[in-house]
């Protein structure tokens, strides 16, 4: 069977609480563009890149508009998303979040960060994580945002595993999407119901154990679930 040698975490989310900004910010756009932005809506931005998350923001408000405003409201929600994210502290870690990374790297599997963020770097300072990860494919490493594989077949490349040997950790349906089309083990942060295309769903990292992750991991490689 083949070995589970790599986790790959996306960020907004999975690792911080950052979604919660993304979408404050983009429903304040919204409200100034003169409609409704809901929960609902929203994730179907979660995982995808500031510039198609503003397309599928204008879809959902029926607006068309043209490269000027829409180059102006990008750089509008990005310093609205960034005058929450500049207040935050390690606090804002997610529950279990590093307990779980830390366990990934004592079993000996290698942990990479793979986010259609640009501002992974900023947020990675702010919360001291960068220790925590071998290797870091951000916002402005990849030309094609979630569901396409691109992300996380990048960290695979650097971290010099073959991408079957990778499990991601995801809270967005297009992230879900985008480590199956990568051929890697889809686990779903968040809601059941949302992520169901997920191959383990589980409410936050603090939720899960090494020995469930295996056991998906036997699952979706052998079809046989691993003995504990
Ligand atoms: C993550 C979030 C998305 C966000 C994207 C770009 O994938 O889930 O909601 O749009 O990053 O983030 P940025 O910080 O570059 O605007
Ligand atoms: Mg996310």
């Amino acid at each position: 069977m083949i070995p589970l040698a790599a986790c790959l975490f996306d960020l907004d989310g999975v690792i911080v609480d950052t979604a919660k900004y993304h979408f404050i910010a983009w429903r304040q756009i919204a409200k100034e563009l003169g409609f409704d932005f809901t929960e609902r809506d929203n994730e179907r931005l979660k995982g995808v890149s500031r510039t198609r998350s503003l397309e599928i923001l204008l879809e959902v408000g029926g607006l068309a508009l043209d490269t000027a405003a829409k180059v102006r409201l990008a750089e509008q929600k990005n310093a609205l998303y960034l005058s929450h994210v500049m207040k935050m502290t390690p606090v804002e870690i997610l529950p279990g979040a590093e307990a779980f990374l830390t366990a990934c790297r004592q079993a000996g599997y290698k942990t990479a960060l793979a986010t259609a963020s640009r501002n992974a770097a900023v947020i990675m300072e702010l919360l001291k994580i960068a220790p925590l990860f071998d290797a870091v494919v951000d916002g402005n490493k990849v030309t094609h945002t979630k569901p396409d594989p691109e992300v996380f077949l990048n960290c695979a490349v650097a971290l010099e595993l073959p991408p079957q040997t990778c499990a991601v950790f995801e809270d967005a349906e297009a992230g879900i999407a985008a480590a199956h089309a990568a051929g890697m083990l889809a686990i779903g942060i968040g809601d059941a119901g949302i992520l169901g295309n997920a191959d383990l769903v589980v409410p936050g990292l603090k939720d899960l154990s090494l020995v469930q992750l295996r056991g998906a991991w036997d699952k979706k490689n052998n079809g046989t679930v691993a003995k504990p």
